[in-house]
């Protein structure tokens, strides 16, 4: 089964048909909120909002790893993950989109992995290439097939927030070959890895990252581009899960 991870501006799916909804009990505490069982366009889905519903967990507060054990309890496979990003890469302005196929880890003091003392037996997964290959491609040829244009790779640099960059990180981070930056892209891509779960990110621009236009981040302004780019992010999973 496929699941679905709602970031900032993406609390509940357009045109889901809900089952039912269900709290997980996992090893790792409760996730960030009821995973909604149902369907859209006739494929069935297990949906989680990342912040909670409503939107109130700050991205490093987020319980990943037990948002990753819920949906594996329940029996998710594969995992599109929707984050909100700000955008390096010129062509990633607000409401554009982009799926990434990689990924530098700035974020720090995370629960960041099963395999702590507690856990079972050791094992290092391989993050050669962070992003299932096979999902990614599928969401290209889903944005391909709705003419919604998208950015087809990108390095996504996860950042800790909850505050925005300053300039001069940005200029660093775009050195270091970061396309966007967001809150929520790590250690989720990781857990997943680790959980066996494919794991691909549908990554919405919703500002330029700072120091890269005229003025300073607002939170209007971010809503703005939300509302103005969420829709193409639902018209790829639309396209994706009919196919
Ligand atoms: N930086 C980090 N995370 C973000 C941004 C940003 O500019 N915009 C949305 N999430």
């Amino acid at each position: 089964m496929i699941g679905i991870i709602g970031g900032t501006g993406l609390t509940q799916l357009d045109g889901l048909e809900v089952l039912e909804s269900k709290w997980f009990d996992t090893p790792y505490g409760e996730p960030s909120a009821a995973l909604t069982f149902g369907s859209i366009s006739g494929t069935k889905v297990v949906f989680i909002a990342r912040h909670g519903d409503p939107h109130q967990i700050p991205p490093h507060k987020i319980n990943y790893r037990a948002n990753i054990s819920a949906l594996e309890q329940a029996g998710v496979t594969k995992i599109l993950a929707v984050n909100a990003v700000g955008g390096i890469h010129a062509s990633l302005g607000p409401a554009e989109v982009a799926i990434p196929d990689q990924i530098i880890d700035y974020t720090y003091g995370r629960e960041h992995t099963i395999y702590d003392a507690s856990s079972t037996e050791l094992d290092h997964i391989d993050f050669t290439f962070p992003y299932s290959q096979s999902l990614r491609g599928l969401l290209i040829q889903a944005a391909d097939e709705t003419g919604v244009s998208i950015l087809k790779s990108g390095t996504y640099g996860a950042t800790q927030g909850p505050r925005l960059e300053s300039a001069a990180e940005i200029k660093k981070y775009k050195l270091d070959g970061c396309d966007l930056v967001g809150m929520t892209g790590m250690p989720e891509a990781a857990l997943a890895r680790e959980f066996g779960i494919e794991y691909a990110c549908l990554a919405l621009s919703v500002n330029w990252a700072a120091g890269l236009s005229d003025s300073i981040i607002t939170m209007d302004d971010i809503h703005l581009a939300i509302e103005q780019g969420m829709g193409k992010v639902h018209k790829i999973l639309k396209a994706f899960l009919l196919a």
